[in-house]
């Protein structure tokens, strides 16, 4: 039978118990990490989420019945020890906040017992990841796995001190919704006052928060549950949490502030990170020519260079066919890595092939100046001495090109340029870098829709000066949009709204929704803002992003308590699951075929 903790207070936590603390007597209470038995003395190391204890148990302190219950202790058993600071007698633990001291126990009570976990309860844990997940809550008392969890909280702490005293607001916002435009696939949730109707689980608060404008919150926050139904990846889950804020009056440099100024604080708060001010800018189309990516990490250089011009007359086929087709040559400088074998080339033609490349097209400057190279039959000397001038192209160098269309380009050397900058360890894993993207594209042309489409949302505002190409030539217009980039990673977005009914209603049109179609989607917004709009923009950060990278982890599941896996499902408590015939009865629901069942 286990023991209550009647007439015990616990005084402190076990990693607490400092050297200060000498000589005093402390209750504490947690789980056994570790029971040693020397024969007349006994050790136990004590966990709790602030850390590891020693304590000890010798007869002459803590009488018989103690000594036999210590006896018993096996790991993650929860006990609570009454006991004496001491300071240690044996060896000092440097690697323990608590190393210089211990316990000399004079009371001990076994709370509960423990069976053995299916895992060492320890931290850098090799055991497989659907093990843990199954066994989150025993993942979680992982030392190391809860300095994530407790960091998580302290930065979400810091993102509300913050803002609170910048005079945002902290307003919820519905759950269960009309679906909102973020472009992803709706999570729905069958009505059963309405049968045949259902909510949508927001993708995000967008819609909510410009109305909160419109009733006159001004600078509103939230930490907010966002659910997306899209194919997951380790910085994509279904449900995520963002940091989303919105504010009256202002334009890009206001919200740009402000958050560089937040992003400043949660970082000292959290890591004790200091982040040098203002941040870097770089427009979209400056990110994409230098780095083939929207989303940039800038830890190392490796550039691409546009060779366009400079191939623009040869006669390989490749090349030319497509500049021919409005396309562009660009390629990456890969120093000193002429010397890379063949196979393992064919592997990086492969892998651009992975991002929509036909090829890949490389020479590798040989030390003698002679060139090893795929294309170089196809080209005069003449012509391949410019491009690898183009290319700064020293002895040594691999130089790979890629041809295609602007988008394909910039996405196969985007990813390759990554790719290299890791093999080749060139990105400096201590570095910080943040920066923003701006003057993103207002539309993105869809192929497979046959028009344009809002690359942020259909309330993003136009750059002033590109309104005029709204109608005549809208893949140039320049968007107030902007993101907030961490080593590569997007971590937040968000642009200057439109609250013009005109600009508005032009945006509709360009992007082809008739007037009908956008009153049904959005009436009420629409609606709101004949009322008395003012001027207002906001952006929204992936929370679990942020933690991810504060802490190291390699995917946002670390930093997430209850994560779902790759097919979106949880595999501690089986969701999504079954439900009962008569529940599905009052939504009115009849599945069309039978789920498939397991074996
Ligand atoms: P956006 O769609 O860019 O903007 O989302 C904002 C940020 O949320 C994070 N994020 C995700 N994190 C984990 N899993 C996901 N599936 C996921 N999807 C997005 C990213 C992203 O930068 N309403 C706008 C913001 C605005 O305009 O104010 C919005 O939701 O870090
Ligand atoms: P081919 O003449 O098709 O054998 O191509 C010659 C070289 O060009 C090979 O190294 C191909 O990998 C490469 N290549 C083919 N298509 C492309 C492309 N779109 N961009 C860059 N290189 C390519």
């Amino acid at each position: 039978m286990a023991e209550t903790m009647k007439g015990l207070k616990r005084t402190c936590r076990c990693g607490e118990v400092t050297n200060a603390l000498v000589g005093q007597s402390v209750t504490v209470m947690g789980w056994v990490a570790k029971q040693r038995n020397k024969g007349g003395i006994i050790f136990v190391d004590m966990r709790d989420r602030a850390g590891l204890l020693q304590v000890i148990f010798e007869e002459s302190d803590c009488g018989a019945e103690n000594f036999a219950k210590a006896e018993k202790l096996r790991s993650e058993f929860v006990i609570a020890v009454v006991g004496t600071v001491e300071k240690r007698s044996g060896a000092v633990n440097e690697n323990l906040a608590t190393g210089d001291i211990e316990i000399r126990a004079k009371e001990v009570r076994i709370l509960s017992e423990a069976q053995t976990p299916p895992f060492p309860i320890e931290s850098n844990s090799k055991t497989k990841e659907d093990i843990r997940l199954k066994y989150r809550y025993l993942d979680l008392r992982r030392p190391d796995q809860q300095q994530k969890i407790i960091l998580r909280s302290k930065i979400a702490a810091a993102y509300r001190r913050f803002l609170t005293d910048e005079g945002f607001m902290e307003i919820e916002t519905p759950i269960l919704c009309k679906s909102t435009p973020e472009g992803a696939r709706d999570y729905l949730v069958p009505s059963r006052v309405h049968p045949g109707t259902f909510y949508a689980l927001p993708q995000s608060p967008q819609i909510f928060k410009q109305l909160l404008m419109c009733s006159g919150y001004d600078r509103y926050f939230q930490i907010a549950k966002c659910f997306r139904d899209e194919d997951l990846r380790a910085d994509r889950q279904p449900e995520f949490t963002q940091v989303d804020m919105e504010l009256s009056f202002v334009d890009v440099d206001d919200v740009i502030d402000v958050n560089e100024r937040l992003i400043q604080y949660v970082c000292k708060e959290a890591i004790g990170l200091d982040i040098e001010l203002p941040l870097p800018r770089i427009r979209w189309e400056d990110a994409m020519n230098r780095y083939g990516s929207d989303k940039p990490d800038t830890r190392f250089g490796m550039e691409l260079v546009n060779v366009s011009d400079v191939v623009a007359g040869c006669n390989f086929a490749v090349f030319k066919g497509a500049l021919e087709n409005g396309g562009s040559v660009r390629g990456l400088n890969a120093k000193g890595q002429a010397g890379m074998p063949r196979k393992k080339i064919d592997a990086l033609v492969e892998f651009a092939k992975g991002y929509g490349a036909k090829g890949l097209a490389y020479l590798a400057v040989q030390e003698d100046g002679s060139y090893k190279s795929s294309f170089a039959k196809f080209m005069t000397e003449e012509e391949l001495a410019a491009l690898v001038a183009a290319m700064d192209g020293q002895p040594g160098d691999l130089l790979l090109f890629a041809a295609d269309k602007n988008n394909i380009v910039w996405s196969v050397l985007g990813a390759l340029r990554l790719e290299l900058g890791e093999q080749m360890g060139l990105i400096d894993h201590s570095k910080f870098n943040f920066l923003w993207v701006v003057e993103f594209p207002q539309f993105e042309y869809s192929e497979e829709e046959g028009r344009y489409m809002a690359m942020h949302h259909p309330f993003t505002m136009p750059m002033e000066e590109d309104l005029p190409l709204l109608e005549i030539d809208p893949g140039k217009v320049r968007a107030k949009a902007y993101d907030i980039v961490l080593n590569g990673v997007e971590l937040g977005g968000g642009s200057v709204r439109i609250f013009q009914d005109d600009v508005q209603e032009r945006m509709f049109t360009a992007l082809g929704f008739t007037k009908e179609k956008a009153h049904e989607q959005f009436g009420f917004l629409l609606d709101a803002f004949k009322y008395g709009v003012p001027p207002h923009a906001g952006l929204a950060y992936g929370l679990d992003r942020l933690v991810m990278l504060l802490t190291g982890a390699d995917s946002i599941r670390e930093v997430i308590a209850f994560p779902k896996v790759k097919d979106a499902s949880c595999l501690m408590t089986n969701a999504p699951d079954v439900v009962e015939d008569k529940q599905l009865t009052e939504l009115g629901i009849a599945i069309a075929a039978p789920a498939e069942t397991e074996e």
